[in-house]
C-alpha cells in the first residue's frame, strides 16, 4: 500500500534504509531499485513525480547527442538505452501504463552548408565510435519524412535513438515506488545530518528528523544547495535552463512525422519529438541563468523560428504549452553516481542532458552501490571521487 508521511515540527521517523532527498525521476528509480533489492527505502520531496523530468521531451539519443570529449559518458548512455527496453516492459507490466515508449529512431538534418559540415563531423565521430548512423541526402531525408523543409542539405538516419514520454515514465516510477513500499515523505529538505563523520539523515523543512542508514542525494540541480553537507562531498552541479513547447499534431494531419527530427541552426540545436497520442515535443534552449525558470518570448521565437525552419508546417499547429525546466549541469557533462567521500552519503545527480536515458542505468547502479557499497563496473567511471581535490591534483596538466 502506498505510504504518506506528513512530518511534523520534531516529529522523528522511523530509520530507513535509505533516504532519496529529491523525488524526481532519478530518485524514484533509486528508490524503487533499492527496495526491490529488500531496503527499507524513502524519499523527500515536497512533489514527487516532478523536477525536470517534466518538461524533458525525453529523447534516448546516445548516438544523435554524441559530443567531442564525451566517450566515456557514451559507454554509460548506450548501456542504459539498451536496458530501456526491458525496463520499460518491467515497469509497464507491473503498472499497467503505457509509458510511450517508442521505437522510432532519429533523423538529424542539416539547413545549409555550415550545419552540412557540423553534422559531417558529427558522422566521423559515430563512426570511430563504432555507432550505427547513415548519411542521407537531403532528397532522402525529406523521402522519409515528406514535412522536412526543401532546402534540407542532407542528414543522418539513426535508427537506434528512441524515445520514452518522460512524464508517464515518472508517473509510473511513482506508482512502482508505491507497490514497492516505498514511503513518502511530502515536505523540503532542510539540512544534512551528519554525525561522527557519517551522514545519518536529513531534517525537512517541517522541523522532521528522518534518519536513515544512507542517504541518497537525487535532487537534480538543487543537489549541490543541501545545508550541512560537507564542501569536500557537495556536488558541483549548476542548474541549465532549457524551455521547451508542446504542440498537438490534430489527427487530420497525421501523419506529420515519423521519427524525431533535429538539426542545429545558428548553432543552436532543435529537436521535434512526435508522440504516438498526438502530442509534437519542440525543444530546448540551453542557458546558463541560475534558477531562472521563466519561459520568455525570446525563447518560444528562437524554437518556434528553428523548428520552423526546419519543418514549415509546424507554425499551423495548436501550441499547447510552454515550460522551461533546469537540467543538472556537472564539470564534465556526465552524472555523479554512487558513494562519496562522507560515508552513508551517496550521489546520483549530474546528468545533465541524459538524465532520462540514464534511469534504468542509473537505478541499478545506485541499488548497486547501496547494498554492496561499490559501484558496478559501467559505473565505476562516474564516482563523485573524480572531482574530490586528490583527484584534481592528480590530473595531467
Ligand atoms: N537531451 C536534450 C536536452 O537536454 O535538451
Amino acid at each position: 500500500m502506498p505510504s504518506d508521511t506528513h512530518a511534523h515540527s520534531g516529529t522523528r521517523s522511523p530509520a530507513s534504509d535509505v533516504l532519496v532527498v529529491g523525488g524526481g525521476i532519478i530518485g524514484l528509480v533509486t528508490a524503487w531499485r533499492a527496495a526491490q533489492r529488500g531496503l527499507t527505502a524513502a524519499v523527500l520531496d515536497p512533489a514527487p513525480g516532478g523536477g525536470a523530468a517534466q518538461v524533458a521531451a525525453g529523447m534516448l539519443a546516445a548516438v544523435t547527442e554524441l559530443h567531442h570529449g564525451e566517450q566515456t559518458l557514451l559507454g554509460l548512455n548506450l548501456v542504459s538505452a539498451g536496458r530501456y527496453p526491458a525496463f520499460v516492459a518491467e515497469l509497464t507490466d507491473l503498472t499497467g501504463r503505457d509509458l510511450g515508449y517508442r521505437r522510432c529512431g532519429t533523423l538529424a538534418v542539416a539547413l545549409d552548408a555550415d550545419d552540412r559540415a557540423q553534422l559531417r563531423e558529427l558522422h566521423a565521430l559515430q563512426r570511430r565510435s563504432g555507432l550505427e548512423s547513415e548519411w542521407l541526402s537531403g532528397r532522402d531525408c525529406r523521402r522519409l519524412e515528406p514535412m522536412l523543409a526543401p532546402g534540407v542539405r542532407g542528414g543522418l538516419r539513426v535508427d537506434g535513438d528512441h524515445q520514452i514520454d518522460p512524464r508517464r515514465l515518472t508517473a509510473a516510477l511513482v506508482t512502482a515506488c508505491e507497490r514497492a513500499g516505498v514511503v513518502f515523505h511530502r515536505d523540503r529538505a532542510e539540512r544534512l545530518t551528519v554525525a561522527r563523520d557519517r551522514a545519518t539523515g536529513v531534517v525537512t523543512r517541517a522541523g522532521a528528523e528522518l534518519a536513515a542508514g544512507q542517504v541518497v542525494l537525487a535532487a537534480g540541480s538543487l543537489s549541490g544547495r543541501l545545508a550541512g553537507v560537507p564542501d569536500a562531498v557537495r556536488p558541483p552541479v549548476r542548474p541549465v535552463k532549457g524551455q521547451v513547447l508542446r504542440l498537438t499534431v490534430p489527427r487530420s494531419y497525421a501523419p506529420f512525422l515519423s521519427r524525431t527530427v533535429r538539426a542545429v541552426v545558428r548553432g543552436g540545436s532543435v529537436y521535434l519529438v512526435p508522440r504516438e497520442n498526438g502530442e509534437l515535443v519542440v525543444g530546448a534552449t540551453s542557458e546558463e541563468q541560475g534558477w531562472d525558470t521563466t519561459v520568455t518570448a525570446g525563447g518560444v521565437y528562437e524554437l518556434l523560428r528553428d523548428a520552423h525552419e526546419l519543418i514549415p508546417g509546424v507554425t499551423e499547429l495548436p501550441l499547447t504549452e510552454t515550460r522551461a525546466g533546469l537540467r543538472p549541469g556537472s564539470p564534465d557533462n556526465a552524472p555523479l553516481l554512487g558513494p562519496t567521500d562522507l560515508p552513508g552519503l551517496l550521489l546520483a545527480t549530474g546528468h545533465y542532458r541524459n538524465g532520462v536515458l540514464l534511469t534504468p542505468v542509473t537505478g541499478d547502479a545506485l541499488a548497486h552501490a547501496l547494498v554492496t557499497g561499490e559501484l558496478p563496473g559501467e559505473a565505476r567511471p562516474f564516482t563523485p571521487r573524480r572531482f574530490t581535490a586528490a583527484a584534481l591534483t592528480e590530473q595531467p596538466a
